[in-house]
Formats: structure tokens, sequence, C-alpha cells
């Protein structure tokens, strides 16, 4: 493993590095950090350059006051991977696998920075933005957590994150969302709600990503159900999807083998 620590835009931001070959960079969801990916690193760095960075205030990496107060929008979260990319010296193009929160950012890299993708990967995420009541709902978990001085009130979170099934058959995988859920910071999870509260709706324009596509999905996600999924994947020029059995929304925790094999899969024919 290498523990990379990168300077960005008055923050040091964390970064998980292994591997060589054609770089892949995993962008996490909320409240997570890199380590939510730990076994498709593991299977995946023995193929290709693995980069798992942690999004401001996740992880090890830190966050100003502004980003708190403001929100760090989607489209920060893409600029700070771009900045991380050159830091690294990574000059190819990649392969962006993002995660839920990760897939928001990813949308705005893709949008942003074409040249910079080698081929995309949606992972249990969503193209539309919030509806009202879901905005009110962060904007007040957000208040809750810096008044709180802890990430308990992303717990109600919880339900969802993961299927049914997975809370009957696989105990530890819910214990192990639910650490994620306590180590976040409150600074991270406001400054993550706000950001995502003024994310852009991107359905209209996922016909400019053009660059090759797969959609994974949990098959039981009910945050970003499969159905959206597929419309974001019609909806995508160049994309295909793949659900994921006996998993909800954390399909990378919940059927790591399957979105390993997934990724792989689709990131060799690149
Ligand atoms: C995530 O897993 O990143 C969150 O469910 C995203 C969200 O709250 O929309």
């Amino acid at each position: 493993m290498n523990a990379r620590k990168v300077a960005v835009k008055g923050v040091t931001l964390a970064c998980e590095v292994q591997g060589a070959g054609v770089p892949m960079v995993f962008l996490h969801g909320f409240p997570f950090h890199h380590e939510m990916w730990r076994a498709q690193i593991e299977a995946l760095a023995h193929e290709f350059w693995v980069i798992a960075p942690d999004f401001r205030g996740f992880g090890k990496s830190q966050i100003t006051e502004d980003d708190v107060s403001a929100g760090v929008g989607m489209d920060q979260l893409a600029a700070d991977v771009v900045a991380i990319l050159d830091e690294l010296g990574v000059t190819v193009p990649i392969v962006l696998v993002g995660f839920s929160m990760g897939g928001y950012a990813a949308f705005q890299l893709a949008l942003r920075w074409p040249e910079r993708l080698r081929g995309l990967i949606l992972c249990d995420t969503r193209a539309a933005a919030d509806a009202d009541q879901a905005r009110t709902g962060r904007l007040k978990m957000a208040e809750e957590a810096l008044t709180k001085c802890d990430a308990s009130p992303a717990e109600a979170m919880l339900p969802k994150l993961l299927a049914p099934i997975t809370f009957e058959d696989r105990p530890d995988v819910a214990d192990k969302v639910r650490s994620f859920i306590k180590s976040a910071s409150p600074e991270a999870v406001a400054a993550a709600q706000r950001g995502m509260a003024k994310r852009e709706d991107v359905r209209g324009r996922l016909s400019e990503i053009v660059c090759p596509a797969l959609g994974v999905v949990g098959e039981a996600d009910a945050i970003s159900p499969p159905a959206e999924m597929r419309e974001i994947v019609a909806a995508l020029p160049h994309a295909r999807i793949v659900e994921i059995a006996g998993a909800g929304h954390t399909a990378p925790l919940e059927n790591p083998s399957a979105v390993t094999a997934a990724i792989a899969d689709f990131a060799r024919l690149l």
C-alpha cells in the first residue's frame, strides 16, 4: 500500500496508490472513505494503477471552514481529483469508478474533463438532482451533525444503504458500514450534504459523455434503484449495465467479487 498526501488548493488530500498500468481511480460515496473500495483495490492493483482518494474531510483528507459553511460542490470534488492526477503525474486517460456521491463527482469530471477519461464506471449513483424534500433533509442533516459534533444524524441512512438480505446474512457488512458512519467527521458530513443538495441534474447532458461507460447497480438498491441506472445507461451513447445480485445500494461492500468482476471485465476491453 502506498498512502500519499497531495496538496490541493489549501488542503492536503489523502490518497492510496497501488499497482501499475492503466490508471483506475475509485471515488467513494457518503459517508465512506476510500477504504470502502478495499476489496476492489486489492484485486485490481495487480492489473491497474489504482488511485483511491479520500474526498475533502473524509478519511485522512483535510477540509476548510469555507468548505463546511458553503458545502463542497460535486464540481469541486471533480476538480480535486484532477489536481490529484496532475500531482501524481497521471497524463494518460483514466478508468474512473464513482460510487453514489463519487458518481455525482464522476459525472462532473466526465463533463468538464472528457479528455481525462478512457472509460467511466457509474456504481449505484443517480444523474438526477434532489427533489425539494430530499434537499431539505440534507440541509437538516448538515445542521444536526455540526450541532451534535458527530456524524450520528447520518445513521438514519443505514436501512437504505444495504439490502434487507445483507442485514440478515452479513451482519459483518452492516457493522462495517456502521463504523464508517461513526468515524465520519461532522464537518465532512455537513460539507458533503450541503454540496450534494446543490448538485446539478445531469440527465439532459448524458449524451455529452461519449467514452465507454458501465452502469453497476445492486439489484435491491433503494437509494439509486436499478430502474434509474437503466435510464442513465440508455441515455449514455456507449454504455451497458450490470446488475449485482444480493446487493443493495452499497454493492461494492455487499457483493465485492461481483462488482470487482464487472469493473475488471469492462476495463480490460478498453
Ligand atoms: C452515497 O452513498 O454516497 C449517498 O447515498 C449519496 C446520497 O446521499 O445521495
